[in-house]
């Protein structure tokens, strides 16, 4: 199979044909994406200004990617590494920085910026992984990892490395979902630490012989006055339960130590 520039050219022409298609509803034929897609523009100005780039041409790599923001609205730093399978959709305004590293099968909307967070030189953008969508409008700011296939809602500011498979949304961004369930955005990353409520076996073991000792009691009462006992209640069991819970505690503390 010939490997040449022009075959090259030709796939990765037919990959972002593919993905527009795939991925934007209103795509009726080639022709119409071919002239009338900023985002495919966008895309295609952006690999002829990298190429530059890589040879050290700056001033060149950056003539073109002004024009191409002139000409669709979309500003991309020819620094920037996208990978194959990347759609912009609608693309108006949508700001990609020098240091950005996009893997594959990225889709962002307009309005969407990978930026950076203050003035400092190096890496200042961030890196998106594999199968990430940006809704639009979102911010997603500073050298941080967007893990891969994550979704990063509509007008979102994420500030913060985003796990791999959640959905984040809100300023500043916080996972709602992860790996498909959904997560209270207060308690992610930050452990219950309410330590009055943390299962006491101790308090357990108190709790069912004050209850055994109230059962006694109203069976000797019962006992006392001639009449039958009251029948013993489900709590009465908890003496198993609650040793097991000892012996566990009493196991955990000596493998700690
Ligand atoms: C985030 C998004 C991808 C949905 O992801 P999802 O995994 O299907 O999640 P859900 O729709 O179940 O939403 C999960 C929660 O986040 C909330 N949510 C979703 N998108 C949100 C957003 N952009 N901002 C704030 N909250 C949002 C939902 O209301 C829901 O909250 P709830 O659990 O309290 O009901 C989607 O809402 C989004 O913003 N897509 C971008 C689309 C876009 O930019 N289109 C432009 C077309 S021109």
């Amino acid at each position: 199979m010939a490997t040449g520039p022009v075959s090259r050219f030709t796939s990765a022409l037919r990959r972002d044909l593919d993905v527009a298609r795939e991925r934007d509803p209103a795509a009726r034929s080639d022709a119409e994406m071919v002239l009338t897609y900023p985002g495919l523009h966008a895309i295609w100005l952006h690999r002829a200004a990298h190429g530059m780039e890589q040879r050290k041409w700056h001033l060149p790599a950056r003539m073109v990617s002004q024009f191409s923001r002139f000409l669709t609205g979309i500003e991309i730093h020819p620094g920037a590494t996208i990978g194959p399978g990347f759609f912009i959709d609608h693309g108006m305004g949508v700001v990609i920085g020098e240091t950005t590293e996009i893997g594959e099968d990225v889709t962002i909307y307009q309005g969407v910026t990978l930026g950076g967070t203050g003035k400092h030189g190096g890496k200042r953008h961030p890196t998106v992984r594999d199968g990430v969508t940006v809704g639009a409008g979102a911010s997603v700011l500073g050298p941080l990892e967007v893990g891969e296939g994550a979704k990063i809602g509509a007008g979102s500011i994420v500030v913060k490395d985003v796990p791999a498979n959640s959905t984040v949304v809100g300023n500043p961004g916080k996972p709602v979902i992860v790996d498909g369930q959904r997560v209270d955005p207060q308690t992610l990353h930050h452990p219950d630490l309410d330590h009055t409520r943390l299962p006491d076996p101790v308090a357990e073991a108190l709790d069912c012989l004050i209850g055994r000792v109230e059962e006694l009691e109203a069976e000797l009462a019962a006992l006392r006055a001639g009449v039958p006992p009251p029948p013993k209640s489900d709590e009465a069991d908890c003496s198993d339960g609650v040793r097991d819970r000892i012996r566990e505690a009493r196991a955990a503390a000596s493998d700690a130590a």
